[in-house]
């Protein structure tokens, strides 16, 4: 028995004296606040409080609590209290599943540094990592917080919930947010009673065939309960984001076509500890065809055979003529880009639970798509739709992967079979190995301008290797010729994109769809160009940025086109940059720019979204949002936008998240499209909900709406009126009143050409950074971003710059550190991805040019805030040393190789 003190409370527990402590809390003692990442030390999401002092609870062991005094995120302690309300002000928990490893880490600093300068904070909390916030709020948080009730109090959600005006444009702190910084309810948190626990068994190999032995012996190991195939399933096992490339099994027949494929699930009793090590399967290896250079030239298709050469899709735009527009051209550029895979690290592995409710299977799981994972669940074990049902728990960092269907269909196929509960959470391991990656890209082309400076033509060819099934390959494909001319006018266009399979990890949705890696060929171009004719690289881009009424390479005349405004907005912090920047010692300070757009939503194709509002008769109005809140503030924007629509304060609305059963469907969270797309939906039901208690009042659409229990007030010049909800006829849902709409975008698909109108609005933005380069050293630091986006209308600006510093610090990765290679970084030890040292100051300058499309002139942020992040950075090495990066990351022996030879002269004639 171990006895300490928990959170002020004696407890005692007959855990393993060797139990990690993390466990122990979550699973013994019921307290799931003290999350887990990595179960290494690495992340720093399980930090608790052990006297007073900070440990990883996943290196700790059980018995090295006793006697002792522990605390957790469920502390209730006047510190604790202080910080949660300043994590709330600030926006400083997106997703949330960092947050109780931070708040815990802050705690420890405030007690020894009552008022901590932000390099204090940076320090005291650097081994807590964080995906999605580029740490700079967390930061100031932090500060804040150590300020103690001086001017902000512990007001907090407080601040939110006092306004009662126009909903739109308001810092409104997070309408989740108690939840956040309380330690919400994850994949891994729901543990229905006995629940099996499941475990994957994986191909070690990129390519290997493999035989299951006789299973007798190893099925009667103590608490085995069910060992599954690929024969168990019932159903279709094929799955893909893209129902008609469904390719992938959710559990793979020989051969496997990657490391980390799934090929078996052992089910076993929550206490039981079988060695999966000696689960009786035999491989042998095969050829493995892991680069798109030797999948081509093996011509063999891989997956299928209408797949010749591996050729998943080619997407193609052509515009105008490229080649006789570079042959007139006063100057031509020419580069190649490569880049590698990029894993999405989101602090939260995948995790879910299962069970049944009568014949219904419930499975609650994080995910960006709770209906595709139902469509995707119910084909593979071939149940209809309506025998399951999807609940979202809250999710702790998507950026694209858990689009994909990945433990669903696993957890559910346990509990139909066995009719047991069951969980399953994935090692960080697993999760690195099977999700998907942003895929890795070989760009190259040219581009011409006139000598005036105006951009004349460009060709471009990307080959992305999109591993060994679909996924979002396609799209992939098709949206990276689309963007690939960047926010400029460029009149003649041919680009192409291949995404071609191999034995790699499968590719998918990464923030961007593979525009991030389009941009970095041609932003680094661009300077290239600019440098040519003799212009200035910001003024550059000005010339040449998509005005109103100007057509796309898809031939689609653009409306509010923001990026004039955002790099305009650029110019006073540029020159002074440039003032600034010296090329005069080891240490080189340079400073580079680069630009984004991004079409919100699905590529030509139909994207919906419904959103429902209902207001009770004990007068609740009640938001179905089927929109997953991954992080990026939906539970919190959606709210704002159907209270302005509808009327009244955002703080009367209760909010009914990711349910298949119980929430319409609002498509995917993915392409950000849940503000402008989900958004629409919401304003067009808020807007339908006053229109019809308008009508019943007999008021004008001047009127003012006000709830007072079951009693709504309507008011405007000519009359007042009081409807008793409680005495309206309920509807088919039970509510008093109730509406429900859905938005589409209005898009055209491409033609053969790639022209169309892919998009019905697009975001755009420009980045500006200042850096440091050692060029003895080949090491970057970063100083400073400057970062203006375009983003129609901020419905949020506190969630908005969330978004900017989270897109910047991925952004960050991407350029200078993140490369996934499977086999060797497999955890977020070997796997780098910023921490709080690696994040700069941003400065963010939002900028509104409203588009008619979208709710209240809103467009989509969160994907377009990556794109123009790497390309700023190579072009300020450049700029700084003269080094031209054609690969990233910009590792230290790449800048080292790249430098030109007058810049290691003047090194080596340094003192
Ligand atoms: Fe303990 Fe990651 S779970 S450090
Ligand atoms: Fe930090 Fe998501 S808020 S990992």
């Amino acid at each position: 028995m171990i006895a300490f003190t928990l959170n002020g409370q004696p407890v005692a527990c007959d855990a393993p004296a060797t139990e990690r402590l993390s466990e122990t809390l979550r699973e013994r003692l019921g307290l799931k606040g003290t999350k887990v990442g990595c179960d290494a030390g690495d992340c720093g999401a399980c930090t608790v409080l052990i006297d007073g002092a900070s440990v990883c609870a996943c290196l700790t062991a059980a018995a090295q609590a006793e006697g002792r005094r522990v605390e957790t995120v469920e502390a209730q302690t006047p510190t604790l209290t202080r910080l949660r309300a300043a994590f709330l002000r600030h926006g400083a928990a997106q997703c949330g599943i960092c947050t109780p490893g931070m708040l815990m880490a802050a705690a420890e600093l405030l007690a020894r540094s009552a008022t901590p300068s932000p390099h204090e904070v940076e320090t005291a909390l650097a081994g807590v990592l964080c995906r999605c916030t580029g740490y700079r709020k967390i930061i100031a948080a932090v500060c804040d917080a150590g300020q103690g009730d001086g001017g902000q109090g512990e007001a907090g959600q407080g601040d939110a919930l006092a306004h009662d005006g126009s909903a739109i444009g308001q810092r409104l702190a997070r309408l989740d947010g108690a939840a956040k910084v309380a330690g919400d309810s994850f994949g891994a948190d729901e543990a229905p009673a006995g629940a099996l626990v499941i475990m994957a068994i994986r191909s070690p190999h990129a390519h290997a065939a493999f035989s299951i032995g006789e299973m007798a012996e190893f099925a009667s190991t103590p608490g085995v309960v069910a060992i599954f195939t690929a024969a168990d399933i019932p159903g279709r096992n094929a799955f893909s984001a893209i129902p008609a490339f469904a390719d992938q099994p959710a559990i793979a027949s020989s051969p496997a076509r990657f490391r980390g494929e799934c090929v078996a699930l052992v089910a076993f009793e929550p206490d039981a500890t079988p060695d999966i090590a000696s689960f009786p399967i035999r491989w042998t290896q095969l050829p493995a065809l892991t680069t798109p250079e030797q999948a081509e030239a093996a011509g063999a298709p891989l997956i299928h055979a209408n797949r010749p050469g591996n050729l998943l899709v080619e997407g193609r735009v052509r515009k105008g003529d490229a080649a006789g527009a570079l042959a007139s051209s006063a100057h031509v550029v020419a580069g190649t880009m490569q880049t590698g895979f990029v894993e999405h690290a989101y602090i939260e592995p995948e995790a879910g639970a299962a069970w049944m409710d009568a014949d219904t299977l419930v499975i609650r799981a994080c995910t960006q798509a709770p209906a595709m994972d139902r469509d995707d669940t119910a084909a593979i074990l071939g149940l209809p739709l309506a025998r399951v049902r999807i609940i979202a728990s809250a999710v702790g960092g998507g950026f694209g992967s858990k689009l994909d269907v990945s433990l669903q269909p696993l957890l559910g196929l346990v509990t139909l079979k066995t009719g047991r509960p069951s969980r399953m959470v994935y090692s960080r391991q697993e999760s690195m190995t099977s999700t998907t990656k942003r895929h890795p890209a070989e760009m190259q082309g040219r581009i011409g301008c006139d000598a005036q400076g105006r951009i004349t033509g460009m060709e471009f060819e990307g080959r992305f290797n999109t591993g060994a099934y679909s996924s979002f390959g396609p799209t992939v494909a098709i949206r990276v010729p689309v963007h690939v001319s960047g926010p400029y006018r460029t009149p003649n266009i041919i680009a192409k994109a291949r995404a071609v399979h191999t034995h790699g990890p499968v590719s998918g949705a990464f923030r961007g769809f593979g525009v991030p890696q389009g941009a970095l060929w041609q932003e680094t171009l661009y300077d290239l160009l600019a440098d040519k004719a003799g212009i200035d690289r910001l003024e550059f881009r000005i010339l040449n940025a998509f005005r109103d009424g100007d057509a796309s390479a898809t031939g689609q005349v653009l409306q509010a086109t923001g990026i004039g405004p955002c790099l305009e907005a650029l110019r006073p912090h540029w020159a002074r940059a440039l003032r600034e920047a010296s090329h005069d010692r080891h240490l080189r300070r340079g400073v580079g720019v680069a630009s984004c757009w991004y079409g919100c939503g699905n590529t030509g194709l139909p994207n919906p979204s419904t959103i429902r509002i209902g207001i009770t008769p004990r007068g609740e109005v009640v938001l179905h949002q089927g929109a997953t809140d991954i992080g990026q503030g939906s539970n919190t924007v959606i709210p704002q936008i159907a209270a302005e629509a509808l009327g009244l304060p955002v703080t009367e609305f209760r909010l009914i998240g990711p349910d298949t059963t119980l929430t319409p469907d609002a498509g995917k969270t993915s392409a950000s499209r849940q503000t402008y797309v989900s958004g629409r939906a919401a304003q067009a039901a808020g807007a339908a909900l006053r229109r019809m208690i308008l009508r019943l009042a007999n008021a004008g659409e001047g009127a003012t709406l006000a709830l007072d229990g079951t009693v709504l007030t309507i008011r405007d010049a000519a009359i007042l009126r009081h409807l008793d909800l409680a005495a309206l006829p309920p509807d088919a849902r039970g509510y008093a009143l109730s509406a429900e709409e859905t938005y589409d975008p209005p898009t055209t698909g491409l033609d053969a050409d790639g022209q169309g109108k892919p998009y019905a609005l697009y975001g755009y933005g420009a980045q500006m950074v200042e850096l440091e380069v050692d060029t003895a050293l080949g090491t970057v630091r970063l100083l400073k971003f400057t970062a203006a986006h375009d983003l129609g209308r901020a419905i949020n600006p506190t969630l908005a710059e969330g978004q900017i510093e989270g897109g910047i610090a991925q952004g960050i990765g991407m350029a200078l550190m993140e490369e996934y290679l499977p086999g060797r970084t497999e955890n977020l030890h070997d796997y780098l991805i910023p921490t709080f040292g690696d994040v700069p100051p941003v400065e963010s300058l939002l900028i509104e040019v409203p588009d008619p499309e979208g709710p209240y002139g809103a467009k989509g942020l969160g994907e377009h805030v990556l794109i123009p992040t790497a390309p700023a950075i190579l072009n300020a090495i450049r700029h700084a040393t003269g080094a031209e990066i054609t690969r990233v990351p910009a590792l230290p022996h790449r800048v080292l190789a790249a430098l030109p030879q007058q810049v290691l002269a003047a090194l080596k004639g340094a003192p």
